[in-house]
């Protein structure tokens, strides 16, 4: 009998058409519950005077959960406005059909990118007169006000203005016939400290910084600019961080920033689900996985799941996670590798081949939380969420 040839044609006639039915549950995959994020909103804008905006920063392609979803689900739970970090996330938000302002909260500074971003109703973030300028022209050019938000620096040291010359520089841009400037904001550096109560604190430090900045440039008496500073962590600390809106990230996907915030319900919205691979059984004493840094100590069932770094799992969490499967715990042992990962399951009578697993998430009463994986690697839960991969289908489970 002859081998298969690369190329040949055959007849799969007799078979289903599988690649047309993709089982996106096949391997592993993002669950998301587009509820929670409509419910986290409401909840969140309920601490919000009347007046307040909310903006759902949906960068990074909605923290991992799929920006559209998010958005979409932000909208119903009323947010009015989206933050996005790039030029391509809010052309592709604007091009999937979201009508609200979206705000690109990253640096654009070439005539290029700037002119995609006006074409694409999307207002830019400005941190230098330059900038403005370019927009001033693009805006004449069409005989129209090109809409951005002025960005001042008062300790992040990332963007924006510079603190002590933005007075200065705002009477010129206030000179400039074709920009409307619908916002001016800054960014607090360290609200999900512990400290950032006490008046002392950078946090503090910062919006008395702000404030006297917005006295100097008088900024009441153009009441359409928007004044905004707080992420999830300043929104929660204090009233007095709200202004005229709030851009939140971490609270909105249902994770708090502080732990301290005991009467706070948020619903996490992503679920991370993986299937067992294969199983296999091990006696006492073996290795498993690169390096053989974990030994059985008694004779192992082990089930193979079909994850691993390559998806955005982090490797420096091998042998420190837990999985769940029917409410109960099963520890994750050896190396987690490129694509794969080891889970004891000599405890289970239930777990086959096919079986689901949860990583991230609850089952019964049990939940495995980012925070949980970020204190364990040495990390923050925005970079967990940020860090899977597009090979993760996202599903929403509403
Ligand atoms: C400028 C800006 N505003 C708001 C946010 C939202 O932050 P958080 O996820 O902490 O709410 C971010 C996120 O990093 C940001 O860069």
């Amino acid at each position: 009998m002859q081998i298969r040839q690369t190329n040949q044609l055959l007849n799969f006639d007799k078979f289903p058409n599988f690649e047309k039915d993709i089982d996106l549950k096949q391997r592993a995959w993002i669950e998301v519950k587009g509820k929670a994020i409509e419910t986290n909103v409401r909840q969140l804008r309920s601490k919000l005077s009347k007046n307040c905006q909310f903006m759902a920063v949906v960068k990074a392609d909605g923290y991992g959960h799929d920006a559209k979803l998010v958005s979409e689900y932000a909208i119903k739970g009323g947010a009015s406005q989206l933050g996005v970090a790039t030029l391509n996330e809010g052309i592709k938000l604007r091009s999937s059909g979201v009508k609200k302002p979206i705000l690109i909260l990253g640096n654009l500074y070439t005539k290029r990118d700037l002119i995609l971003s006006f074409k694409n109703d999307l207002m830019p973030t400005i941190s230098s007169i330059r900038e403005c300028l370019i927009c001033n022209n693009i805006g004449k050019h069409f005989g129209l006000k090109f809409p951005l938000h002025l960005k001042v620096d008062t300790g992040m040291s990332r963007l924006g203005f510079e603190y002590n010359k933005f007075v200065q520089q705002f009477e010129k841009i206030k000179s400039f016939d074709n920009i409307s400037i619908e916002g001016i904001y800054s960014h607090l550096s360290s609200a999900d400290e512990l400290n950032s109560l006490n008046p002392k604190s950078i946090t503090q430090l910062q919006r008395q910084k702000f404030l006297e900045l917005l006295k100097q440039i008088n900024v009441e008496r153009n009441k359409n600019i928007k004044i905004h500073l707080a992420n999830s962590a300043g929104m929660l600390l204090d009233k007095n961080f709200h202004f005229h809106m709030v851009r939140v990230g971490l609270s909105m996907y249902g994770y708090k920033p502080l732990s301290k915030l005991k009467n706070l319900l948020l619903k996490p919205a992503l679920s991370l689900k993986v299937k067992v691979a294969f199983i296999r059984t091990i006696d006492k004493g073996v290795s498993v996985s690169y390096g053989g840094k974990f030994v059985s100590h008694r004779k192992t069932n082990l089930a193979v799941l079909s994850i691993g770094y390559a998806d955005g799992v982090p490797r420096n969490l091998s042998g420190k996670i837990n999985v769940i499967h029917n409410n109960k715990f099963y520890p994750q042992v050896g190396t987690i590798t490129m694509d794969q990962m080891m889970v004891d399951i000599t405890d289970s009578t239930e777990i086959k081949v096919g079986s689901t697993l949860v990583l991230l998430g609850s089952d019964g009463d049990k939940t495995i939380s980012p925070i949980d994986w970020a204190r364990k690697s040495n990390t923050i839960p925005w970079e967990i969420l940020c860090s899977f991969k597009n090979r993760l289908p996202k599903v929403q489970v509403d």
